[in-house]
């Protein structure tokens, strides 16, 4: 009979805010001793920068597990993977003296295709300009269109599908008799991605160069876990950007808080044991949709600078603001964190002082409780708290003795504010520049 308490040989690293936490440090740093990275979500829109020994590797499908070796580094069933993307990362990962031998696919994660990339654009354009709305700020990257198609069913085009020829020219032709009135009223400039044959040609040669990859990875992590293995997932994009739990509609098109592990891979969620939420010691965001503590001024302008918010996957300066208390102990709550990793302190230095978001005012009341709900979020105002701020660099600090009173009391609100410990704090982008603690600085949870 089966073991009816599973053993939680699994961890996650998980964004707590809207994306660019730092997730790929820190999964860079907890993956010894793992057997597989894991991703379940999304695609080439993350962008993953790990920084060792002074060189920055940029990853956006492959797992920042691949910089360890010896750990597999796998794309679960709940990827959307645009093959050229991860080719290209492959090449230049391997060019980078990088072991990619280990990088495995799952025959069921979903491909997106040029004509998701065209719709995307076309989409974002259309809303902008013929009919006056809010873009979402997407990627271009092809994400809501490939998860859509998955979703319809009938067109969808899975990477085990690269490499059964007849069955694929059927799902192309299909998903071009549904896309192509769609996008010739859109994009009307749009051709190649609407070429069947050229479609046809260029998939089964993806198909061709990735076959060693394209595994069965759901089989695979179980056979890991009835080995007695650890694995580690790497959630991308972030808790605020979840299609379900986000602020909807400006989120991405996945589950991209933990709740999409068990069905983005398929490991059972109780099978994980640690679940580390990553959060920035400020607040960024990228592409359209509400943020209450927005700093549209020059200590914004500093921030971004000082922290170079410019995205990884399409160069965008981000937007900054002070850190949000209120979405922090939601995206607590929503994911189940077991701890925290603060990340990217060492920016915050050079401030007179430091602000924190409590509560929100909502129609004259105050309120304590988050809502994703973008047209109410819209309207909020911060309530904030002032702490000193510090001007030492932080950034040859190891360990919390080390770090200015201001920054100990700064981190030991945040800690009390979100009712889980902060085991791992930031101060460098370096895999080095991390302080990792099991000590706490909070004077206890907070309902
Ligand atoms: P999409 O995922 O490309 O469809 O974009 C939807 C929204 O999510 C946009 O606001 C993007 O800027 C944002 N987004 C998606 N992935 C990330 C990420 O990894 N970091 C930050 N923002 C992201």
């Amino acid at each position: 009979m089966s073991n009816p308490h599973p053993n939680q040989s699994c961890s996650a690293v998980v964004g707590l805010q809207w994306g660019d936490e730092g997730k790929g440090k820190i999964v860079d740093l907890l993956a010894p001793g793992n057997a597989a990275i894991v991703r379940y979500n999304g695609g080439a829109n993350a962008g993953h920068s790990v920084v060792v020994g002074g060189k920055r590797f940029a990853l956006h499908l492959v797992p920042s597990g691949v910089l360890r070796p010896g750990c597999r580094s796998i794309i679960g069933n709940g990827v959307v993977v645009d093959p050229e993307q991860l080719l290209k990362e492959l090449t230049t990962l391997t060019e980078q003296g990088i072991e990619c031998s280990q990088v495995l696919v799952s025959d069921r994660a979903h491909v997106v295709m040029p004509y998701h990339k065209a719709e995307d654009a076309a989409r974002e354009r259309a809303l902008a300009e013929s009919l006056g709305m809010a873009a979402v700020g997407t990627t271009g990257r092809g994400i809501g269109p490939a998860y859509a198609e998955k979703v319809q069913r009938s067109s969808a085009v899975r990477m085990g599908d690269l490499l059964r020829p007849d069955w694929l020219r059927q799902r192309i032709r299909a998903a071009l008799a549904f896309k192509r009135p769609v996008l010739e009223r859109w994009a009307p400039e749009v051709t190649d991605a609407l070429d069947e044959d050229l479609l046809f040609q260029t998939a089964i040669g993806w198909g061709e160069r990735l076959k060693e990859r394209i595994v069965d990875t759901t089989q695979l992590l179980h056979t890991h876990l009835e080995a007695g293995d650890r694995l580690l997932f790497e959630g991308a994009n972030a808790t605020l950007l979840d299609v379900d739990h986000g602020t909807y509609p400006f989120v991405t098109s996945s589950n991209a808080s933990a709740l999409g592990i068990a069905a983005g891979s398929g490991v059972p969620a109780q099978r994980i044991g640690r679940l580390v939420g990553i959060a920035k010691a400020y607040q960024t965001r990228v592409g359209a949709g509400p943020m209450p503590t927005e700093l549209k001024d020059a200590v914004g302008d500093q921030i971004r600078e000082r922290g170079r918010e410019f995205g990884t996957t399409t160069g965008r300066p981000r937007r900054i603001g002070w850190l949000d208390l209120v979405a922090l102990r939601y995206s607590a709550q929503i994911n189940g964190i077991t701890e925290i990793a603060l990340t990217l302190l060492d920016v915050l230095g050079g401030q007179d002082e430091l602000k924190l978001c409590t509560a929100y005012e909502i129609e004259g009341e105050r309120v304590t409780h988050f809502t994703p709900d973008a047209c109410t979020l819209e309207s909020v105002k911060p309530i904030y708290e002032t702490m000193p701020g510090f001007a030492e660099d932080l950034s040859a600090c190891r360990s919390l003795d080390e770090l200015p009173e201001a920054a100990r009391a700064y981190i030991a609100r945040v800690e009390e504010a979100a009712g889980v410990p902060i085991t791992m704090i930031g101060v460098g982008p370096d895999r080095e520049q991390t302080i990792q603690t099991n000590q706490t600085l909070g004077v206890g949870s907070v309902g």
